[in-house]
């Protein structure tokens, strides 16, 4: 499978919104990436449901949702009639995850688990042939626009050997510092969804850094 770009919202302009979201469309860039913050989970607030509404509204591409959030239990439900077609909850966050996994895929969309940058992937062995996704943070979540943690690049290694040990299709997404460097890295160790935020929104040309990391 060629690899997927999947552009975070928290880098746009919000006071020109619509146009970002044309801009998305109109581009490469196959999904995107919405952070949801509680200010618990993560020591930040971003953006919630009537921002969502509206980007669902307007956008042509699958909403990537990534929740941080303590309980995302509480707010499956919602997303999907929000128009979700992925759901990232934190393993961090969820006591049940089995149960919490069953409950996404349920309601037809594609559930993944997140791991923070401390958080081994060997947790995830009991779990992995059910989840169609596994996210990285290749920075402490909360804040867009953060250094690369460098150790990422191992975590990919180490989890495409478990996906293929455990014989599941699971994808692999990287979430943070993503850029042509890192980018192309990743997907050298098996990286198939890249998430970019800050280095296409703040670039002077951001559909043709979109293209740039399609065509990594
Ligand atoms: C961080 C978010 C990321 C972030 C990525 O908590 O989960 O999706 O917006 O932004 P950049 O690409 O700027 O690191
Ligand atoms: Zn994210």
């Amino acid at each position: 499978m060629k690899h997927l770009v999947a552009l975070s919202l928290l880098a746009a302009d919000f006071s020109n919104l619509r146009a970002e979201i044309e801009m998305v469309n109109n581009s490469d860039a196959d999904w995107f990436h919405l952070d949801i913050m509680d200010g618990v989970f993560v020591p930040n607030v971003s953006f919630g449901i009537p921002v969502v509404e509206c980007v669902n509204k307007y956008c042509t591409k699958p909403l990537d949702v990534h929740l941080m959030m303590i309980n995302p239990d509480n707010f499956i439900n919602q997303f999907h009639q929000l128009g979700a077609s992925v759901l990232n909850v934190h393993y961090e966050a969820c006591t049940h995850l089995h149960r919490t996994i069953q409950k996404i895929k349920s309601l037809g969309m594609k559930a993944a688990v997140t791991l923070n940058p401390h958080t081994p992937v060997c947790l995830l062995g009991e779990i992995i042939r059910d989840l169609d996704m596994v996210m990285l943070m290749s920075v402490n979540p909360g804040f867009g626009g953060q250094k690369f943690i460098e150790n990422t690049i191992e975590k990919v290694s180490r989890l495409k050997e478990l996906i293929l040990k455990k014989n599941a299709q699971t994808l692999i997404e990287v979430d943070g510092g993503v850029n042509l460097d890192t980018g192309k890295r990743l997907l050298e160790v098996g990286t198939d969804v890249l998430v970019a935020g800050n280095f296409v929104f703040k670039s002077e040309n951001p559909v043709e850094m979109i293209t740039k990391l399609k065509m990594l």
